[in-house]
Formats: structure tokens, C-alpha cells, sequence
């Protein structure tokens, strides 16, 4: 079961945080889809890694999402049909313990940077046909937990902004929407599901009962990104497995 191998073609598609985990799975799907990808992230042998597994098409820009460098780079592109805004983290403790450096890691990855590139991207975007952004967001965005209240915070924002960009974006025929996935397998994630305790709550709160995979995630981002969903602006579309339905 795939998409059509011309679904985004002649699209151009950027691609935040790319080298890895989810990001990773959404480049590699752009790019099988047709799409002119362009792939980012700072480790530039993750993605020398991600252009050996793609085709001619996909390109790659070693860069930080919260460099002002970036920023121009993408306000200068000709065109861009889609921004897949992934690079993200988290840092998991306790409210009382977290520190001020974590916490502005958090906010000034998570948010400030979304926001910068999402910003950036609007100029190409206004040159384009049916241009769509997706912001990755999580089941956090949308519940609380404990040790997450940073993340949660960060991830909220995300669905603020993802509806609020839809809004003042409408009139200029930009789609704005958000992914958010239940706990997915990646290189953030494997040291918290190798604890059984951590597992186990995890997955006593999936009614569905299964992790959710990359390429679940890089599914759902694709049809945002795709003229499959024209009408389909400030919604999120939950990779969740049930997870905030209960
Ligand atoms: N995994 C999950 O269970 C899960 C669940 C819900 C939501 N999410 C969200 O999904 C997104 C991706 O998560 P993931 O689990 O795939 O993470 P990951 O495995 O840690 O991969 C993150 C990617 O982002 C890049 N990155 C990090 N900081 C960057 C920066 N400042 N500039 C450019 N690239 C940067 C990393 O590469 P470099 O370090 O080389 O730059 C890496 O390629 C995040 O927004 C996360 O909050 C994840």
C-alpha cells in the first residue's frame, strides 16, 4: 500500500530535521512520491546517509534550525510547495527539576525555530502552487503527563500556531496543519521504551495497543502536503493509536 509515485511531483518539499527518526521517513516518502526534496539537519553523514537511500531529485542542506543563515536560505528559494517544520526534542523531568537551559532548549527548538522557519517559508510559498505546511506536533500537544509539562507546553504551542497560521494564512491559499503521533520508535525515543515500566504505561494507554512507526507518521504528512487534502487547513491529523481519545 502506497501513495502514487506522482503525487508530489514537481513539488518542492523541505524537509526540518531530516536526518533521522521521523523526519528521515518523511523525506524518504516526499521523495518516492516525486517531490524535488530538500532535506535538513546539523550531521551532515545522516545525510549523506539519507541521499545514498533517495533518488537524484533529493537535495540536502547541512544547517541549524535556529540559525538565521537558514532563514535567508529559504526566503530565497524560487518556489516551495511544502515545509515538513519536524526538528524537534525533548527533555523529560520533573517540573521542579528542570533547568533554565533545558527549558530554553526547549522553547527556542521546539517553538522559536518553528515559527522562524515556518516564517521564512512563506515567501516562497506566496510563488507557489497549493502550498501546505505541516507542523510536527505530538499527542502532547493535546494531553498532559508527567515529566513532559516542558514538551507539553512546546507541543501546545505547535496547535496554536498551526491553527492561527491556517487562519491568517487563508486569504494567501497557504494550508497549515499538524501532525501529532503517539510514542514512535526513533533514535529520541528508543532509551525511554527500553525501560519496561516506561513501556508498559505506553502502552496501556494505546487503546489500539501498537507504537506507532515513522512511516505512519511520514503517511499522514504526505497527505497534508498533497492536493488529497485541499480543504483540510488548521487541523491535526493524530497518529495516536487512541491515545487522547480516552
Ligand atoms: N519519536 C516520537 O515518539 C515522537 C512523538 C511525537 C512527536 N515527535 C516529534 O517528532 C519530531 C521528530 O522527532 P524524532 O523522534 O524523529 O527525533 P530524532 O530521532 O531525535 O531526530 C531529530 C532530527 O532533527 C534534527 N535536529 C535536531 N535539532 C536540530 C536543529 N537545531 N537544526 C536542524 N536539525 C535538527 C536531528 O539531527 P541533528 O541533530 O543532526 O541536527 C535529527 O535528524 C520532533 O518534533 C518530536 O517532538 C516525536
Amino acid at each position: 500500500m502506497a501513495f502514487s509515485h506522482d503525487l508530489l511531483k514537481d513539488k518542492t518539499i523541505l524537509v526540518t530535521g531530516a536526518g533521522k527518526g521521523i523526519g528521515k521517513a518523511c523525506a524518504l516518502l516526499a521523495d518516492a512520491c516525486g517531490a524535488n526534496v530538500i532535506a535538513v539537519a546539523r550531521t551532515e553523514s545522516d545525510l549523506v546517509a539519507l541521499k545514498d537511500e533517495s533518488s537524484e531529485r533529493l537535495s540536502f542542506w547541512v544547517g541549524d534550525v535556529q540559525d538565521k543563515a537558514l532563514y535567508e536560505k529559504i526566503r530565497a528559494l524560487p518556489f516551495l510547495h511544502g515545509l515538513i517544520n519536524n526538528a524537534g526534542t525533548n527533555r523529560v523531568a520533573p517540573m521542579q527539576e528542570q533547568s533554565d537551559e533545558h527549558i530554553d532548549d526547549i522553547l527556542n527548538l521546539n517553538i522559536r525555530s518553528a515559527y522562524k522557519v515556518a516564517q521564512a517559508a512563506i515567501t516562497p510559498m506566496l510563488k507557489s502552487q497549493a502550498p501546505s505546511i505541516v507542523h510536527m506536533s505530538s499527542q502532547m500537544g493535546f494531553v498532559g503527563s508527567p515529566g513532559r509539562t516542558l514538551y507539553c507546553l512546546s507541543k501546545h504551542a505547535i496547535e496554536g500556531l498551526t491553527k492561527a497560521m491556517a487562519v491568517e494564512l487563508a486569504p494567501n491559499n497557504i494550508r497549515v496543519n499538524s501532525v501529532a503521533p503517539t510514542f514512535i520508535k526513533t533514535p529520541m525515543t528508543e532509551p525511554m521504551l527500553q525501560e519496561p515500566a516506561f513501556a508498559e504505561m505506553v502502552m496501556n494507554n494505546i487503546p489500539l495497543q501498537r507504537l506507532g512507526s515513522v512511516e505512519d507518521v511520514a503517511n499522514a504528512c504526505i497527505f497534508l502536503l498533497s492536493e488529497l487534502s485541499m480543504t483540510t487547513t488548521g487541523s491535526c491529523l493524530k497518529v495516536d493509536g487512541g491515545w487522547t481519545a480516552h
